[in-house]
């Protein structure tokens, strides 16, 4: 990829393609303790039009040249100039093929940044996107260079009996000195960041899938030793997911094989490889006694994510990384509506919302906000965000939604079709569904191109004499968005006119200005529009923006009492949830802007009482109602303060509200514990979830109001799955932090489960998370636990992840201890793993929004850490524009 002069920016608009086309990859890595060979064949070919001089340049990263060689001949040093970072060669062939050999020689048992070949507990695995595999060889690393792979591991055979790579497996054998090896075939053509390589002593649990052409499928798990049982339920989730991409998609597996590989040390959640998925074991290994319903959820969601992205992603690729959304957006969609066809499609829908306003909207609302597609990156990695990954599925679906069914999946169809096999864009993508269905999505594309969350703003005006009513639709982009345009986009508004029946009326609307009207779908596409309902009996409730159609700011100007009829009487199941959720954030938000103690209720008695008849309604999904009892984030009601936010105020105003309600539906709470006793035998099913959700949120309440823990030390006694046990641990610590059942709890918790890192990591963040002051030394503390590493990711994330994200008052304590703990744990961290710490720093981009105090020593925290000396690109990109 080319970098501009600064060697630093890497823009959109200086894309080409290479200089040498690539035909083939033969590699053979010889792993040693200590070290690994990596030998690499290249089959190169200049291309056509190419200068008979240009030189071939290739991608390192801290590599060291062993040899090289062109069609079996030593090069000359004159040949050739190698840094760690690159390789540029000269005088090769004008014309035809020639093979490039190149060796290099690694360190994996020093590789901390876990990326490209790193061990992890003993175990040599890779990951390579996005610029990974330039740190196991010198090579075209950009995802437009596709090819077949052939590649041979060799290994002791006592250290790594388990071989494997991406494709088919075509020979193995032993060799001299107790070492084996194993040879895999790629026949796909793959871009470098698909590579992958795992070797180790793992444990196996194998199963089969038979697709819908009748193919048998092989297909593996591999865990550390002892735990395959644990990937049950992963395994189950992956042969779910096959059927459904051939149902849904029409989209069949393609290998003989397919495994998944689940590995303790790894930066994200997991990796695509073509047939070799390594995961974060984190997102495979699950029982009831270690696991929560939420984890059981993400196992499921990203088990399906990854062997979905064999189509959207692997099959088509992209052109280079400004197109990430191309597959992340789409794959993420994909995810979603599977998880809302296995589970429930409301619920599922309240929680991606959910998501994306946590994680999305501050980040589209704030300094590093940027478009689902870039324009310019310094650092990729730090572009595999909520903007590009659920944004970037917000803009699919709204795809889905003007298309319809049908006209969607003619598009996915041609794109399949289309592009099979090739490096696309989004531009390509797009215009598969134009040409489908002959619709335009040229103004469609600037969501796109355009970053921010636009802001819909909906009036309403009842004429009593003429039985009409106007629906007024105005959408606006905040000015400057990081200089990207503010041009109308296309909103596809879901909506409906709800009567006192509980009915959508079918009253005729007429549009004046830019909007389109068609059923229950508005399409605004101008700035304003108004559109016009004639023959209505009495004035309905507008239901607008039904299942968030739109990844917009809504402010809807709409009464209490509206919204209150809507919250019981939508006949949209998901605007009942979202009246109830804006009547709680409405109030909280109002409440929040008062100064920290100001005694007046967050919320009036009407609101309080509409969320108590959704709680108490046995006709709901609990999984429903459980959604509804869940209170907004502080952090996102800090987000909708919007400015001079005090922390320890919104943490006061969610407490009031908390007890408030507890104390006024006591009663309800008391019979949801008991019509909820938990079931017999665990099921992991979503409806079981559901139950225990309602339950665990009646006790929250109920504790509260109750204002003692004995409840919850009741539970966390005789709870018998990981849901109860740290629903009732979580009450513990961070309601009750001084009582005495309370540590003995945690410790309890502790000595049961110290020996499986993955509950230790429920352990170390539920303390992360107490919403105390002194929450800062206690993380202090566990920094300093045997037990605590920088080097495992799981591990600083839950930490000094959960810390920085998750605790607005620990973290925001008024003397800035929490920021100095953050920031000095952040610059240990960068030498380590750059990745990990950057992702941390990124809580820091919220600074402005507080009052002045903590905005000031937020901005000297961020300040501090962009002037430390040799900070990674990652850190120190994130730093920079956050204080932009
Ligand atoms: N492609 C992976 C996924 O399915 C994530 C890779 C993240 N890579 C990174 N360098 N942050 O979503
Ligand atoms: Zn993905």
């Amino acid at each position: 990829m080319q970098r501009t002069e600064d060697g630093q920016t890497v823009k959109l608009a200086d894309y080409q393609p290479t200089d040498f086309i690539l035909r083939g990859v033969k590699m053979t890595l010889m792993l040693f303790e200590g070290y690994a060979d990596v030998s690499t064949r290249l089959t190169l070919e200049r291309r056509q039009g190419v200068l008979a001089d240009a030189p071939l340049n290739l991608d390192g990263d801290e590599l060291v040249l062993e040899s090289i060689a062109v069609d079996g001949l030593t090069l000359e040093p004159s040949r050739y100039e190698a840094t760690p970072e690159s390789l540029k060669v000269t005088g090769l062939p004008e014309v035809g093929p020639f093979e490039l050999a190149i060796e290099t020689r690694i360190v994996p048992e020093q590789n901390s940044k876990l990326m490209g070949l790193y061990r992890s507990n003993g175990i040599w695995c890779t990951q390579c996107e996005a610029e990974g595999f330039r740190r196991i060889t010198y090579f075209l690393d950009r995802p437009d260079v596709l090819a077949p792979y052939l590649v041979r591991i060799e290994a002791d055979k006592a250290a790594a009996p388990v071989l494997l790579s991406n494709g088919n497996p075509v020979d193995s054998g032993d060799l001299e000195g107790g070492r084996h090896y194993a040879v895999w075939d790629d026949p796909f053509n793959k871009p470098s960041y698909l590579f992958a390589v795992v070797a180790g002593d793992l444990d196996l649990l194998p199963d089969e899938f038979v697709t819908m052409s009748g193919r048998t499928v092989t297909l593996g798990i591999y865990t550390e030793k002892g735990r395959a049982a644990q990937a049950a339920y992963a395994m189950d989730a992956l042969k779910r997911s096959m059927a459904w991409d051939e149902r849904r998609f029409g989209r069949e597996y393609d290998l003989d094989v397919f495994n998944v590989v689940a590995i303790a040390d790894f930066n994200m959640g997991a990796m695509e490889n073509k047939g070799l998925n390594v995961f974060n074991h984190k997102y495979v290994l699950l029982d009831p006694d270690i696991a929560t319903d939420t984890d059981y959820a993400g196992v499921e969601t990203v088990i399906a994510h990854e062997y979905f992205h064999n189509w959207t992603g692997n099959r088509i690729t992209c052109r280079d990384w400004f197109q990430l959304c191309l597959k992340e957006g789409l794959t993420v969609y994909r995810d979603q509506e599977f998880s809302a066809d296995e589970r429930e499609r409301t619920v599922q829908r309240i929680g991606s919302v959910r998501r994306l306003k946590a994680h999305q909207f501050p980040e589209d609302q704030g300094p590093l906000q940027h478009p689902v597609r870039p324009s310019e990156y310094r650092e990729i990695n730090n572009f595999y965000t909520a903007t590009v990954y659920d944004k970037g599925a917000e803009l699919v679906r709204m795809i889905a939604t003007l298309l319809g069914e049908a006209g969607f999946r003619a598009g996915m169809d041609l794109y399949f079709d289309r592009h099979d096999g090739e490096a696309a864009t989004i531009e390509a993508f797009v215009a598969c569904f134009e040409d489908a269905t002959g619709t335009d999505l040229s103004q469609f594309a600037l969501w796109y191109s355009q970053a921010g969350t636009p802001t819909l703003t909906v009036t309403e005006q009842w004429d009593a004499d003429q039985r009409r009513h106007a629906v007024t639709l105005r959408q606006s982009l905040s000015k400057g968005a990081a200089g990207t345009g503010t041009e109308p986009m296309v909103l596809p508004l879901r909506f409906g006119l709800v009567g006192g029946n509980g009915e959508d009326s079918d009253a005729e609307g007429h549009v004046t200005g830019g909007a389109e009207l068609k059923d229950d779908l508005i399409v605004l596409n101008g700035t304003e529009a108004t559109v016009t309902f004639t023959g209505l009996a009495d004035r309905p409730y507008l239901s607008v923006l039904r299942d968030f159609s739109a990844p917009v700011t809504l402010a809807h100007e709409q009464s209490e009492a509206a919204r209150i009829a809507l919250a019981r009487l939508d006949p949209n199941l998901f605007n009942r949830w979202r009246a109830l959720d804006d009547l709680l954030a409405n109030g909280l938000t109002e409440a929040g802007r008062r100064p920290l103690g100001d005694a007046t209720p967050p919320l009036g008695a009407p609101v309080i009482e509409a969320l108590l008849a959704s709680a108490g309604d046995d006709s709901l999904d609990p999984a429903f109602r459980a959604q509804a009892l869940a209170m907004p984030g502080e952090a996102d009601i800090a987000r909708q303060i919007a400015e001079n936010v005090d922390p320890d105020r919104v943490h006061e105003v969610v407490e009031a509200a908390r007890l408030a309600i507890g104390t006024k539906g006591l009663a309800i709470f008391e019979r949801l514990r008991g019509s909820l006793a938990p079931d017999a035998a665990f099921s992991p099913d979503a409806a079981s979830a559901g139950r225990r959700a309602l339950a665990n949120a009646a006790l929250g309440y109920l504790s509260a109001a109750r204002g003692e823990p004995s409840d919850a030390l009741a539970q966390y006694e005789t709870a018998g799955n990981m849901t109860d046990r740290l629903g009732a641990l979580a009450i513990l610590v961070h309601r009750f932090p001084g009582a005495e059942g309370t540590e003995a709890a945690l410790g309890d918790f502790y000595r049961r489960f110290e020996a499986d890192d993955l509950v230790l990591d429920k352990w170390f963040a539920l303390q992360a998370a107490a919403p105390y002051h002194g929450a800062v030394e206690t993380v202090a503390r566990l920094a300093e636990h045997p037990r605590f590493t920088m080097r495992n990711p799981n591990r600083v994330r839950a930490l000094v992840g959960t810390f920085a994200a998750g605790n607005q008052v620990g973290f925001h304590r008024a003397d800035g201890a929490g920021y100095h703990f953050v920031a000095d744990k952040l610059a240990e961290l960068d030498r380590i793993n750059p990745q990990i710490a950057a992702r941390i720093a990124t809580t820091f981009r919220a600074w402005r929004s507080f009052e002045a105090s903590r905005r000031t020593k937020l901005a000297e925290t961020l300040r501090q850490l962009s002037e430390i000396k040799g900070l990674s690109k990652d850190l120190q990109d994130i730093v920079d524009r956050s204080l932009k």
